[in-house]
């Protein structure tokens, strides 16, 4: 199942394997996308042997300022101040397994969670406090994670964060043990769900798999006169799959070379919710807000509440949808944010399941009676205009690639066939919009990030993808697909489906300076499919 960079493995077991992603991408049979779930190995965690639903749903801690440190861009006006240690932690996943070893921020994983308001800036420390060495296995031969480098590297970076350059966490800005980073988090943006985690060049996957992410809420008045369901009503969901061997420690399933342990993703047996593996959670029955996060390294999810029952979209990415959407599943890839509103009301009394199509996620235990719900799921949320493709300045050409070897088997991937060492090619003006047609020739969907912006996506439009790598000839062999009602906002990761061509249109706004844009499938970031971008003064 999982391919090594070069030799054994046929072509016809490396399609079917990829075959998975645009199963889940596209809608496509169950049946596929189980059939192409990881080969467990022999210590693998049997999760049918644990009780399910007897550990209550975590919930993240708020993360409280202890100081104040000067802004930066305006000395005399304090910001609160963090300190969050990242360490290595031990921590229970389910009643009956013993804890197990991760990587936390403040002695958690998923880490603390972080609140803030629209244009309330803070600053962070990110306290690197991690043991000298890595427990999970690092490919020497990936740029970046050469033998000679420390092996517990981390930095941070806040996704989906208008954020300055020299706070953004790139990937090569990492920090040793006993070091840290002081980052300056501006927020001046629109309510919304990002994340932060660890993006050290070359072990990203294996430094978020063992834990380094956590939640951060923006609010703004927009969503506050929404009176949407608040408090405990409001319910931060990060969720993602993990090997667990039957001693209850993680496992990160590697090539079979042990020169070149990486593989190309991973899948794995257990699905945890905010660290929990098959948790409770005490409802009302009532309407509750959850804002879910897609934390996995590769697995794409779609969600489904109960038997399908109907739920409100009410946000994604980068902040609320002009109205809410009504449908029965959600689908998210790895990095993407949903914002939903589910009604307990019709079930007081019973129980109910939070799917995916691979797994029962968690358990809601819904009361009888519910205390006096007054909050609202408006018709509308926030205008959102869309931006007209006149408005761009340039329209950039960008290809997804497979690197193949001489026996045709893939080693990875690649944006516009350029490793990241490469000199900087994407370089937009600060303050201008650009369309990027992200075009697919690979056998798989990828999840697009760019840092720094939010964008809005135009369409996706399948090609003779033969045709192109062959002559350059772009021929479109569909119209143009328009988003879903969900993808209709501001986005900052974008699902990239094979064979087609992705049209997003992106405002360069916020700050000067090097950025990166990457696939958010980890193992795809950590082998060269991740570029940087460039974003400079206009004259
Ligand atoms: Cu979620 Cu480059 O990041
Ligand atoms: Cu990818």
């Amino acid at each position: 199942m999982f391919l090594k960079k070069e030799g054994i493995p046929t072509l016809i077991s490396r399609r079917r394997f990829l075959h998975r992603a645009g199963a889940l991408a596209t809608g496509l049979s169950l049946e596929r996308t189980l059939a192409a779930r990881a080969i467990a190995p022999p210590t693998a965690l049997d999760p049918n042997t644990l009780k399910p639903f007897v550990d209550p749903l975590p919930l993240p801690t708020l993360l409280k300022s202890t100081s104040s440190r000067p802004d930066p861009e305006s000395p005399s006006h304090p910001l609160p101040y963090y300190r969050v240690a990242i360490e290595e932690i031990h921590q229970k996943v389910h009643r009956d397994l013993p804890p197990t070893r991760m990587w936390g921020f403040n002695g958690t994983s998923p880490g603390p969670l972080f609140e803030t308001r629209s244009g309330h800036g803070m600053i962070v420390e990110w306290a690197n406090r991690l043991p000298a060495k890595h427990f999970l296995p690092i490919d020497h031969t990936l740029h970046g994670a050469e033998a000679d480098q420390p092996e517990s590297r981390c930095v941070v970076h806040l996704h989906g964060g208008r954020t300055p350059a020299a706070s953004d966490g790139y990937p090569e800005d990492w920090v040793a043990p006993g070091k840290s980073l002081v980052y300056h988090y501006p927020c001046r943006q629109d309510a919304t769900q990002l994340f932060y985690h660890d993006h050290t060049m070359g072990i990203n996957r294996l430094n978020i798999y063992a834990g380094l992410q956590g939640i951060f809420l923006i609010r703004d008045e927009v969503e506050e006169s929404l009176n949407l369901p608040k408090g405990k009503y409001e319910i931060p969901l990060m969720l993602f799959d993990r090997f667990l061997r039957s001693d209850g420690q993680l496992e990160y399933p590697v090539s079979g070379d042990p020169k070149s342990p990486w593989v190309p993703e991973v899948y794995s047996n257990v699905m945890l919710a905010n660290g929990k593996l098959s948790p409770y959670l005490d409802v009302e029955p009532r309407r509750y807000r959850f804002r879910i996060m897609n934390g996995s390294n590769a697995r794409f999810f779609r969600l489904s509440f109960g038997d399908l029952a109907e739920m409100h979209l009410i946000g994604g990415d980068q902040g609320l949808l002009s109205a809410p959407v009504k449908t029965t599943r959600a689908l998210l890839t790895p990095a993407e944010r949903s914002d939903i509103v589910f009604d307990f009301s019709a079930y007081a009394g019973q129980t109910l399941l939070l799917k995916d199509d691979s797994f029962d996620i968690m358990q809601f235990r819904v009361a009888a009676t519910a205390s006096k719900d007054d909050s609202a799921l408006p018709a509308t949320l926030r205008p959102i205009e869309r931006i007209p493709e006149s408005t761009a300045i340039k329209t950039r050409r960008v290809t997804l690639d497979e690197n193949m070897n001489k026996v045709q088997e893939s080693m990875g991937m690649l944006l516009n066939n350029t490793p990241w060492h490469m000199p900087v090619t994407e370089k937009p003006v600060l303050d201008t919009t650009e369309i990027w047609e992200i075009v697919n020739l690979t056998e798989d969907t990828h999840p697009i990030h760019l840092h720094l912006v939010r964008f809005q996506i135009l369409d996706r439009r399948s090609f003779d993808v033969f045709r192109f790598q062959d002559t350059g000839e772009m021929r479109y062999t569909s119209r143009a697909l328009p988003p879903a009602p969900e993808e209709m906002g501001w986005k900052d990761t974008v699902r990239c489906e094979k064979g087609h061509v992705t049209r997003i249109i992106v405002p360069f706004t916020g700050y000067t300076g090097r950025y990166v844009w990457h696939c958010h499938l980890l193992e795809h970031e950590d082998n060269e499919m991740m570029r940087p971008f460039e974003v400079i003064a206009g004259s």
